[in-house]
């Protein structure tokens, strides 16, 4: 027996991976509906070796679909899952529309699997950066509580979608094509003025980055709110409580967008109550779901070793110098994978799992 499954947003970066991740796991999929907007109506994509058309998201598009898989962008999800749920299916959603809702579950199920049995309907999946983070943290979390999480992180641009990886190819040209003249002039290397030349003010032009991605690191996601903090920063903090169960749980956030075209890179800086040595640490990661760690501290991971991987990779662990009870790691998760597609299809695994559908 197997599950009517749809994607709203199947034609974007997250919804392109569902599909993928879906055929790889060999999801008990029995019948497929692919939605997006009506500027993709009729595209045809492929499932398990079967062409399928895109259809135009409507009222009666959810009916008989027992698991609804969104990734349209928050304003969508707001629209068509009350639709979605009204009409019997189990919304698990991307986006960052109910998050914070108090009767939405939001799960990563290496952490909180077990937040899906109050779920009403609607089940959120956390924030790309959030999700590779409590993949690290719950681990050391079971051997001693973390006080305090300070993380930077190194975003993709497909984090930002499938325009922005155009953006970075189409700005990363155009600035290569100006440094190839002075590949033999290493001399007049430094400060190459393009950005005065008469068509880079339109390529370089920031459309979903707020600044030239392209040679450069941008420290602004999302929106800026409350106290100088960003959107993005926002929800690493407050779905990191919600995720751990621990309101009490500091965490300091600093989200930058670097690039690269996939992988998210963070360094997290935590304080425990306990001290802990290295080796306890070691063990439980080791011991760890959706987790590969690089005890080695001379390899460590990066984003092109992450592509198209399913675990976290976690590096470079190091003690403070100072301070007994704190320690530093890097950690680089899929943003399109376990930052969105594949934890999105994990929670629907726990849901049969678990017996909820
Ligand atoms: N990219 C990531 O790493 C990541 C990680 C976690 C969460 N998310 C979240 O996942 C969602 C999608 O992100 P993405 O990166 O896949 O974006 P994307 O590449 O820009 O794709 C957007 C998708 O939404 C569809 N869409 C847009 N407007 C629509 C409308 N009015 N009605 C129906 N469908 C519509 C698009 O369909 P058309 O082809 O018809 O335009 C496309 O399929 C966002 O909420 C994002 O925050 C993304």
């Amino acid at each position: 027996m197997g599950y009517k499954v749809a994607i709203l947003g199947a034609t974007g970066a997250v919804g392109r991976e569902m599909l993928k991740y879906l055929e790889e796991v060999n999801f008990p999929v029995d019948d497929i509906k692919l939605l997006a907007s009506k500027r993709s109506a009729g595209k045809i994509m492929e499932f398990k070796g079967e062409k399928i058309k895109v259809e135009e998201v409507k009222e009666d598009s959810f009916k008989n679909v027992d698991i609804a898989l969104f990734s349209a962008g928050a304003s969508r999800s707001k629209e068509w899952a009350p639709i979605a749920v009204k009409s019997g299916a189990i919304v698990i959603d991307n986006s960052s529309a109910f998050r914070m809702d108090k009767d939405v579950p939001l799960v990563v199920p290496e952490v909180n699997e077990e937040d899906l049995k109050w779920h009403k309907g609607i089940i959120a999946n956390p924030n790309c950066s959030t999700i590779q983070m409590v993949v690290a943290l719950k681990p050391i979390y079971d051997l001693s509580r973390i006080k305090k999480v300070i993380v930077s992180t190194y975003q993709a641009v497909s984090g930002a979608g499938l325009n922005a990886i155009k953006e970075l190819v189409d700005q990363t040209e155009f600035v290569i094509d100006i440094y190839k003249a002075y590949k033999d002039k290493l001399e007049d290397f430094k400060y190459i003025p393009y950005k005065n030349l008469p068509y880079a003010k339109e390529v370089l032009k920031p459309k979903k980055i707020p600044r030239q991605i392209a040679f450069n690191c941008v420290p602004h996601i999302d929106i800026f709110m409350d106290q100088n903090y960003t959107k993005e920063e926002w929800k690493m903090v407050k779905e990191t409580k919600k995720i751990m169960h621990d309101e009490e749980i500091s965490v300091c956030a600093t989200c930058v967008r670097v690039p690269v075209f996939i992988g998210h890179s963070e360094s997290i800086y935590i304080e425990t109550e306990k001290a802990l040595s290295l080796e306890e640490i070691y063990k439980a990661l080791e011991n760890a779901p959706g987790v590969k760690l690089y005890k080695d501290p001379t390899t460590y991971p990066t984003p092109v070793d992450v592509e198209g991987e399913n675990k976290v990779l976690i590096g470079r662990i190091r003690k403070d110098l100072d301070n007994d009870k704190a320690y530093t790691m890097w950690v680089v998760g899929d943003n399109l994978r376990k930052g969105a597609a594949q934890n999105a299809v994990q929670i629907a695994e726990s849901l049969i799992k678990l017996g909820l559908i």
